[in-house]
């Protein structure tokens, strides 16, 4: 049962298949090029698109905009206190601004990051900066009947390999992203985490916490780990983050709120240092490029997002949405992780080679049958690599409905029994980064 009503709505409207055929051939193949009107249920990210509460928009007419020193900076620096456990906070516009604020603090040229996996924009400003960057997943088979219960985890034993490779004094600094996005949004545990800061500790390294989903990963904890099942939720959220030198934040997550982002550190000479870094590319640091309105939105954001209700329901919705497409015989990774279920795509089309795009001819066809707009996580998003050929279903927070679901899970079945009917896709246009190609490039269907 959901713990809020609606007060305010958007009109959405599935268009005609016609205009959803035509649509989809104007965008060369690729849903990042619909305008958002063509679209019914929008499930391209999780990020910046969910509801705000009446709170939250109270909260934009008190915004107070002065330059410096604002009474909204000052809400919002508590409540990165009261919720996370940080005083020292510098805001910035979104996430990957605040990766740019601390990761060009904190990396020098030649260094080595280790992450359980990075986030694109995460492994970008980490290249950025000249450092290296390592994934260290934990061994686990994310397939379509994997029971992993904390398959976010990060290997330690990865990590020792990598202090090898690079040498102790290369491995500057060990990032866990919670939960793990790349990792088809799976958690990490509360034992995983002080493992990964004994870690970073033992070789010296500084331990940063991508706090993006800290509520969801929060709420894990709490079903999965028999220690934590009666410890208040917004407890556990602050113990996650207990051990680690520096966070970085998306706020348009669980900051639920459009837009906003910030990192925060516990050491005074760092601080200085993101606070120069931030007047530099973001703005003075009682702003960070956001407008005083912006701040209390996520003041009050990261507050809701670790009341009980909202997020047991947050996770439960997504869990559903993956029955529902079970139910139908649809080949998702399970178990289903904090903010989108994933489909494989190579299972559901087999005869779709990996080179001919498996996932975006999916993409397109959930597009087709039912205005459903989903994003490829395989290898069109990412060359050279050999990910498995995944769609991300992102649920945004407090948007959706069930019938909404059934839908998705509808016109899901419906791609399925035409499956026979679908050929690959190859590529007419692309933008010069392969690394983000899949925001812009063009596709045709293989003859
Ligand atoms: N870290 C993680 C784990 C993320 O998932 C994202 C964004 C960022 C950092 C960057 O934050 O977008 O505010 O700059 N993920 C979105 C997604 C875009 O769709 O998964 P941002």
């Amino acid at each position: 049962m959901r713990s809020y009503k609606a007060k305010s709505v958007t009109s959405i409207q599935l268009p005609p298949r016609e205009r959803r055929a035509t649509a989809l051939t104007e965008a060369g193949h690729n849903v990042f090029n619909l305008a958002a009107d063509d679209v019914f249920i929008d499930l391209l990210t999780d990020s910046g698109t969910g509801a705000m509460s009446d709170d939250q928009w109270a909260d934009v007419v008190r915004g107070d905009e002065a330059y410096a020193g604002s009474r909204s900076f000052k809400r919002f620096r508590e409540a990165v206190a009261d919720v996370m456990g940080f005083d020292r906070v510098v805001p910035a516009h979104q996430g990957r601004g605040a990766e740019n604020v601390l990761f060009g603090a904190l990396l020098d040229d030649g260094d080595v990051v280790l992450n359980n996996t990075h986030f694109d924009t995460t492994r970008a400003h980490v290249t950025n900066q000249g450092a290296t960057a390592v994934d260290c997943p934990a061994e686990t088979d994310l397939t379509t009947d994997s029971v992993g219960t904390f398959a976010g985890n990060f290997s330690t034993d990865r990590g020792w390999d990598a202090v090898e490779e690079h040498g102790q004094d290369a491995v500057s600094t060990v990032v866990l992203t919670i939960t793990n996005n790349s990792a088809a949004g799976q958690p990490v545990s509360m034992a995983n985490i002080r493992e990964t800061a004994a870690f970073a500790a033992e070789i010296d390294a500084t331990f940063v916490i991508d706090a993006c989903r800290f509520a969801e990963n929060a709420q894990f904890i709490k079903q999965r780990d028999p220690e934590y099942a009666d410890t208040p939720l917004s407890e556990i959220a602050r113990e996650q983050l207990r051990p680690a030198d520096a966070i970085t934040m998306s706020g348009k997550k669980d900051a639920l709120a459009n837009i906003g982002g910030f990192t925060a550190v516990r050491d005074a000479a760092l601080f200085e240092q993101c606070k120069q870094r931030a007047i530099l590319y973001e703005g003075f640091p009682t702003y960070g490029g956001l407008a005083g309105r912006d701040l209390e939105a996520m003041a009050t954001g990261l507050r809701e997002a670790v009341q009980p209700p909202y997020v047991a329901e947050r996770i439960e919705q997504v869990a559903t949405l993956g029955a529902l497409l079970r139910e139908r015989d649809i080949p998702i990774v399970t178990p289903t992780g904090g903010h989108a279920v994933y489909i494989d795509a190579a299972a559901l089309f087999p005869d779709i080679p990996a080179d001919q795009f498996p996932g975006q001819r999916l993409v397109c066809e959930l597009y087709r049958e039912g205005g459903v707009r989903t994003v490829e996580l395989g290898s069109f998003a990412f060359p050279e690599t050999d990910r498995p050929e995944l769609v991300r279903l992102a649920l945004p927070r407090r948007t959706y409905w069930r019938e909404h679901l059934e839908h998705i899970a509808e016109t899901a079945a419906r791609v399925r029994d035409r499956r026979e009917e679908y050929t690959g896709l190859k590529i007419v246009w692309e933008p010069p980064m392969e690394e983000l190609r899949h925001f812009s490039a063009e596709l045709e269907p293989v003859a």
